[in-house]
């Protein structure tokens, strides 16, 4: 079984090229459903979930190529005849639930497998399923799947009762191409959500945002294939910045977008680090002690749900007590027993751990549980004294590309083993 060996107390030094972001080439992938012809994405990491999407894609009738040398990914939807997404794809990557409503928009029906939870919680649909039927959308769920049918969409006016970036996605791909408005009150407004409108505009949609949380789109006859950029992972470029942070070191990550961490930016100033940002790079460096710094979830521009864990990871580090409060999922604290292998102090307390900083981490055997927990455990690990080894890390390849390869450049002692 795979697993990452790590030898800690290197301070990590250098730079570090950030890859495009996992979370919007996934939605990209299923927004080139909606258009004939070849569609381009550049900027694509190689990640599973990545391939999975493609995957899927090619059971649809997608004609979908890949090169890892040019990160550029062609899509031909020309000849897609097939308008299902079947259980056993679905389920190793909930981002499946993307091609419902372009395949409604296409053919006019869609037979999706639910979901299934994951180790961060139940991961519902509710909100996707009740916007399509208000598009006029029928559906039924039978044995695990989702059917749905409709004639035309039809613009209607929907009022998301939580933040959230997959439905806010799905309304956004329902309406393109839909008969006449259609207005998202509380929508998602994540850099990859807003990348979407980008990517839909170019292609001839019509879509403003309106204020801070509104979306209006009116429906168009057609739209067409474009190329179009993926925009940099943010969650990629915040964990480097910490894994810098917990090392003591000074490391400037560069081809990031410094306005989508500024949330973190802010953390790690009050934590004690020296972060200086230009147009598309951040150096982040520290000296002195970690100061304890208290961190509440938030749908974007506040602290995003997906450095929690590898927050939690830098403030058990800290001279004093943080609490870390996550207010998106419900079970996202699994990092949490296994940072305590690693002589962490923390203890969760509903949906708030209480971090107590220790003097110092010790390595040891540790078991990676989702994606982000991953991360976390490698930046206990890269500042821990002695080996760690995390294990399961099939998780990590889920959406960090060839991360150990990048952390090795900045000096640290990791490697993928056999074990
Ligand atoms: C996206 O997931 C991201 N995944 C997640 O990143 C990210 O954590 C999340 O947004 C929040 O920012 C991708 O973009 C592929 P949500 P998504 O719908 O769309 C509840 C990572 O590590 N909810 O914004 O699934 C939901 O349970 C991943 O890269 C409903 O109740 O998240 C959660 O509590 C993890 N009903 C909250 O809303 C619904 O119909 C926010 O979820 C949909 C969501």
């Amino acid at each position: 079984m795979e697993k990452l060996w790590i030898e800690g107390g290197v301070p990590l030094t250098g730079e570090v090229e950030i890859s495009g972001a996992k979370n919007v080439v996934l939605p990209l992938m299923a927004v080139s459903l909606l258009a004939d012809g070849i569609f381009a994405i550049e900027k694509v990491p190689a990640l599973n979930d990545i391939k999975m999407m493609a995957h899927l894609l090619r059971v649809i009738g997608s004609k979908v190529d890949y090169s890892s040398k040019t990160k550029t990914m062609t899509i031909d939807n020309s000849y897609c005849s097939y308008y299902e997404a079947p259980y056993e794809l679905v389920n190793k990557m909930r981002a499946s639930i993307y091609v419902l409503s372009p395949l409604l928009a296409r053919f006019g029906q869609a037979k999706v497998s639910l979901p299934g939870g994951c180790a961060i919680g139940p991961r519902p649909i509710d909100l996707h399923l009740k916007a399509l039927e208000q598009m006029g959308v029928k559906i039924e769920v039978n044995h695990g799947y989702i059917e749905a049918e409709v004639d035309r969409l039809k613009g209607a006016e929907i009022i998301f009762e939580k933040v959230s970036v997959g439905a806010t996605v799905t309304v956004l791909m329902a309406a393109a191409l839909a008969e006449g408005e259609t207005v998202i009150k509380n929508a998602a407004v994540e850099p990859e959500v807003m990348s979407v409108v980008a990517c839909l505009n170019a292609m001839g949609g019509k879509i403003e945002k309106r204020g801070d949380s509104e979306l209006r789109i009116i429906g168009v006859e057609k739209l067409r294939p474009i190329t179009f950029k993926a925009i940099p992972d943010r969650i990629e470029a915040g964990t480097f910045l910490i894994a810098a942070a917990v090392t003591k070191g000074e490391v400037k990550i560069t081809g990031c977008e410094p306005l989508h961490i500024e949330a973190l930016i802010q953390k790690l100033k009050e934590a004690g680090c020296e972060v200086q940002a230009g147009d598309d790079w951040v150096k982040v460096s520290r000296k002195g002690d970690l100061k304890p710094v208290d961190i509440v979830t938030h749908p974007y521009p506040l602290f995003p749900t997906d450095l929690q864990a590898q927050f939690v990871a830098l403030m058990s580090l800290a001279k004093g007590t943080s609490v870390i409060e996550e207010t998106i999922f419900a079970e996202r604290f699994h990092h949490v027993p296994e940072l305590n292998r690693l002589d962490a102090n923390i203890v969760v307390e509903g949906n708030k751990c209480i971090v107590t900083g220790v003097s110092k981490l010790s390595g040891a055997e540790v078991m990676a549980t989702d994606l982000r927990a991953s991360a976390a455990l490698i930046i206990a690990g890269l500042a821990a004294e002695g080996v760690t080894k995390v294990s399961r890390i099939y998780h990590l390849d889920r959406g960090y590309e060839r991360i150990e390869v990048k952390l090795e450049k900045l000096g640290a002692k990791i490697k993928r083993i056999i074990a």
